[in-house]
């Protein structure tokens, strides 16, 4: 391992520049006019993973291709064979203006490195690649065959993998699914999640008349649409934070006592969360603490609101119609089509006769659960613990990777989330960042992750 350690450490100016070619690609998968610059992004991942020394190729989708990378193997290989599993596509970088500098030419301050997609998931899966460069570079064996699988469509619900892993399940069968795209709650609390939310998302629109009207003229004689979307959403939260949709927590998995308190080990300060979030006040289900109540309670949250004119000055009118977008975060038991069904059911009746109601469904992915306590996630934590230096906590975490839940129905595989992410990196938010000593530790625990879990 000393080797491959030192070539590391080596080499770590030469990584970040590489990094930075990555980052630089307008990967925004959310946006048609940017189809071109995903495909360019995975070409040149492609040549990069085979400069590196593994075999890849560009998979053709659908939608925006795959990236599979896998080292050299003897045909009949018996020894364990792990996939990595990242995304090159990310979330649009708008608004602009927030950021300090454009969010396409990486800027480095301090250990930190900004750019769109440095954190969520650039720089995460990049650390993987780069162990494993280490490897073949040294000529020091890997105790295991690999595949990398980096696909273009996570953040719009990975469409085209599905269909792509039902279809290569023999070459991507596998021992577990390693996959760095979550967090940790600090650089001294290195973390292996055990949980992941569900999620449903869906669109709804309220039509009222059949264009936007002179509100002198005709208003107070008609529904307002965005008024009818702005009662019928508040019907659907109570003050404690309570969902009042029926049946909504019906198959919630209740937290054992032990969860809870091991809960209560996660390491940030109502104090702390408020400074970061910007906020004076946190809010969440009455009764529960916000580590709970952003990782293993569901929730309907309003992700975007739009009607009438959003234009400067002002306008009298009636809009024509008001629309939300929402995604419903689930945990563990809760089925997303059930759930989709009965917060259709609630808003069809909560919906007054003065507007017709529209809602046309997103994607959709029920939560994931593994256990902690196997040899796999073991070996994780010696691995997250040799190159963190500190000891890894378990935590379970709020966001959503749908794919997981088909690597293990499709391939019969767990995966193991060691996210290198920090709570401060802004994933999804104007100025995102990545940590250069978590990038490098992340490297190290990529290392000894594969002589610990082969062992
Ligand atoms: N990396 C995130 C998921 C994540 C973030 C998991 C933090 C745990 C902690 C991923 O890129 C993401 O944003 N996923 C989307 C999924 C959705 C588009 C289906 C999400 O969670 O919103
Ligand atoms: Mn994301």
């Amino acid at each position: 391992m000393q080797p491959v350690l030192d070539y590391l450490k080596q080499n770590q100016p030469r990584f970040l520049a590489e990094l930075c070619d990555y980052l630089r690609f307008a990967s925004v998968s959310a946006q048609p006019q940017h189809q071109k610059d995903l495909l360019a992004c995975a070409e040149w991942l492609v040549a990069h993973c085979r400069q590196i020394g593994l075999d890849a190729r560009l998979c053709a989708t659908d939608g925006h291709p795959i990236v599979i990378a896998k080292t050299k193997r003897g045909e009949k290989s018996k020894k364990p064979h792990f996939m990595v599993y990242g995304h090159y596509d990310v979330q649009p970088p708008e608004p602009l203006e927030l950021w300090t500098t454009p969010p396409l030419e990486p800027r480095l301050a301090g250990r930190n490195l900004f750019a769109r997609g440095s954190t969520d998931n650039k720089g995460q899966n990049f650390a993987h690649l780069k162990a494993v460069e280490a490897h073949l570079k040294t000529g020091t064996p890997l105790p295991c065959d690999l595949t990398f699988v980096l696909e273009g469509e996570e953040e719009v619900g990975s469409k085209s993998l599905s269909g792509f892993l039902k279809q290569n399940r023999r070459e991507l069968n596998c021992d577990a699914v390693v996959i760095s795209d979550t967090g940790m709650p600090s650089p001294k609390h290195p973390a292996l999640t055990y949980a992941l939310r569900g999620i449903i998302a869906f669109e709804i629109t309220v039509h009222g008349p059949s264009r936007d009207l002179h509100s002198g003229i005709f208003g107070g004689a008609v529904e307002n649409p965005a008024m009818a979307l702005a009662q019928m959403l508040a019907k659907v939260r109570d003050n404690q934070g309570f969902i009042q949709i029926p049946g909504f927590y019906e198959d919630v998995d209740p937290m054992s006592r032990l969860e809870r308190k091991e809960g209560r080990r996660f390491p940030m300060k109502d104090s702390q969360l408020k400074e970061l979030l910007g906020v004076t006040q946190l809010f969440g289900e009455h009764g529960f603490t916000p580590t709970e109540q952003r990782s293993a309670r569901p929730t309907f949250e309003i992700n975007g609101l739009t009607s009438g004119y959003q234009g400067e000055g002002s306008k009298t009118i009636v809009p024509a119609w008001a629309r939300a977008k929402i995604t419903c975060r689930l945990v563990p038991n809760q089925n997303p089509a059930h759930i989709r069904k009965i917060v259709c059911d609630y808003l069809k009746e909560i919906c007054p006769p003065t507007v017709r109601l529209e809602i046309s469904a997103g994607h959709g992915a029920e939560a994931y659960h593994v256990s902690p306590t196997g040899p796999q996630a073991q070996a994780a934590l010696r691995a997250l613990e040799k190159a963190f230096g500190t000891k890894p906590i378990l935590i379970r975490e709020g966001g959503s990777i749908p794919i997981v839940n088909e690597f293990k129905k499709i391939l019969g595989a767990d995966s193991l989330l060691l996210g290198i992410g920090l709570p401060d990196d802004n994933a999804h938010s104007p100025n995102e960042k990545f940590n250069l000593d978590n990038f490098e530790n992340g490297q190290r625990m990529s290392a000894y992750l594969w002589q610990e879990l082969a062992a």
